[in-house]
């Protein structure tokens, strides 16, 4: 990545401002794993929050959980994803490197190979005769290469249990009884954040494909014959998104623009409820300041050993092009009754309404936390260059015997800020002394300390110069900063400037919390 690229220059802030980094660099990181500074702890907290707080507390039929991230195998072995969550390896037979089979055809050959087969991708190695990039020895015949991690349980080696590659099996595996002590009716869904974890071959782009991150998932359970019977609907039809079908991808078109209302009644979207969580987790995006996405629907190449059907909301990169933030599937009743075979367990639910007992269909829309909170920098991310104030009068400056004054280029100076949505940002205020003298550090103690009981995530900075301090805050995306000077001594009022426009107002002390507020 070039150094000057927009997704470069953000990775570098996120170093170094302590966002995330990776991880155990003192011995020389640890390849797809990421720790986060308080920056980012607090960032990934507020998005953590907001998300729970829509999605779960403010919903009457959410169910929140926290399951163990060491999970059964046979939780796996039901799922599906002992046999069928594989990616494609090759191995040079020279220097023994080892290579995500698809993504090295993209690199080398240009072109989106994402979900094919392995016979598929082994005529490609073959007829474009490619070879290690690293050495140029020949290549193995790509094999699928299992992404879960497994480890032992207590003191025997033959107790195995895997890391969870997704928050939703435990979900799955909960259902019947959480449904229960929840005495919820359908439709209900039940809400997960947490770890995960895939033994990625080739970890890359950041936090966006690590070993271990963190999802936000819910699985929503329906009955099978309404599926299109959402109440809410009426409310989102008419929400228009950028939607890119399996034909615009054949064509190599973008997209299309159209309401929700449209995409169900022309069958792009196949059911009213999968509409509803795909307007839903973009009016949640959209609140938290990400507007630039589409929805593009998944290949039936593609598509999940699970899923029927499966809509991802990309994000359009600047060097990366349009990616994947989330994914919204329709998991049908593969995986309740996947479960139910493995466990012997009733999976069923009694249905009121229709005095039906049924296995539950599911819409599944799946966050992934680490590439959100790595987007919501990178979309916030801006640079100004600020012209030196020399420069500016350069054109028509003198010195006092009249003379031109010899023309001087001074270095123009780069700011960053972040302009992260109050919601998210980790600091939402800094308190300053304009000085720490004439007891004005006192007095922005003060200050601190009472907008602290109520705003946690505010900080107190006295060292450098007022400009220096508003540019520290700016890169942290701290919407607010507060000086307390000698005119606070007198009247009580402290300076608040808000960061994206620079303006400063005076408020009276006891204020400041309604003017951040409103
Ligand atoms: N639960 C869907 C996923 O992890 O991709």
């Amino acid at each position: 990545m070039p150094e000057d690229s927009k997704i470069q220059k953000t990775i570098n802030l996120c170093v170094r401002r302590g966002f995330v980094f990776p991880s155990a660099e003192i011995y020389g990181s640890f390849g797809g794993f990421f720790d986060y500074g308080p920056a980012g702890a607090e960032l990934k907290a507020n998005v953590r929050q907001s998300w729970w707080r829509r999605f779960v507390q403010n919903r009457e039929d959410m169910l929140g959980l926290d399951g163990a991230v060491l999970t059964h195998p046979r939780i796996w072995k039901a799922s599906g994803h002992v046999d069928a969550f594989n990616d494609p390896l090759v191995q040079c037979q020279k220097c023994k490197h080892r290579f995500r089979a698809d993504h090295l055809i993209e690199q080398e050959l240009h072109e989106s190979v994402d979900g094919i087969s392995e016979a598929k991708l082994n005529e490609l190695f073959k007829k474009h005769k490619l070879a290690c990039p690293d050495c140029k020895g020949a290549l193995s015949e790509a094999k699928k290469f299992n992404l879960m991690f497994k480890t032992s349980v207590g003191a025997t080696e033959d107790n195995y249990a895997y890391l969870r590659p997704e928050t939703a099996q435990v979900i799955f595996a909960n259902f019947k009884y959480l449904q229960q002590i929840g005495r919820k009716a359908l439709p209900f869904g039940i809400a997960q954040a947490g770890r995960s974890f895939r033994n990625e071959i080739s970890p890359r782009n950041f936090v966006f494909r690590g070993r271990e991150f963190e999802q936000m998932e819910i699985e929503f359970f329906l009955h099978p014959d309404k599926l299109d019977d959402c109440p809410d609907f009426d409310r989102i039809s008419k929400h228009k998104a950028l939607f890119c079908t399996e034909a615009d991808q054949k064509t190599g078109h973008t997209g299309h623009e159209m309401s929700f209302g449209d995409a169900v009644k022309k069958k792009i979207i196949q059911t009213r409820w999968h509409a509803y969580w795909l307007a839903e987790a973009l009016d949640w995006f959209a609140g938290l300041g990400l507007t630039k996405v589409r929805l593009r629907q998944h290949r039936s190449d593609e598509l999940s050993h699970y899923a029927k059907e499966t809509w991802d909301v990309e994000y359009d990169y600047p060097e990366w092009g349009w990616k994947e933030l989330m994914g919204i599937a329709n998991r049908t009743d593969f995986d309740l009754l996947a479960h139910a075979k493995e466990s012997g367990k009733d999976m069923t639910v009694f249905d009121e309404a229709t005095k039906q007992k049924v296995v539950p269909h599911v819409i599944e829309p799946s966050f992934g936390l680490d590439r959100l909170v790595f987007t919501l920098l990178l979309d916030a991310f801006e640079e100004k260059k600020d012209a030196p104030k020399a420069a500016a009068n350069e054109g028509n400056s003198a010195n006092a015997d009249g003379k031109a004054r010899k023309p001087t280029t001074p270095a123009v100076e780069v700011k960053t800020i972040l302009h992260l949505s109050p919601i998210v940002a980790p600091i939402k205020v800094a308190v300053f002394p304009l000085m720490k003298k004439d007891g004005l550090g006192e007095k922005a103690w003060d200050v601190y300390t009472a907008l602290k009981k109520t705003l946690p995530q505010s900080v107190y900075d006295e060292s450098g110069s007022i400009g220096k301090r508003y540019a520290r805050q700016d890169e942290l995306g701290t919407p607010y900063c507060i000086t307390v000077d000698h005119q606070t001594l007198e009247d009580g009022t402290v300076t608040l400037r808000e960061r994206d426009s620079g303006g400063q107002t005076r408020v009276k002390m006891d204020k400041i919390a309604d003017a951040i507020d409103g």
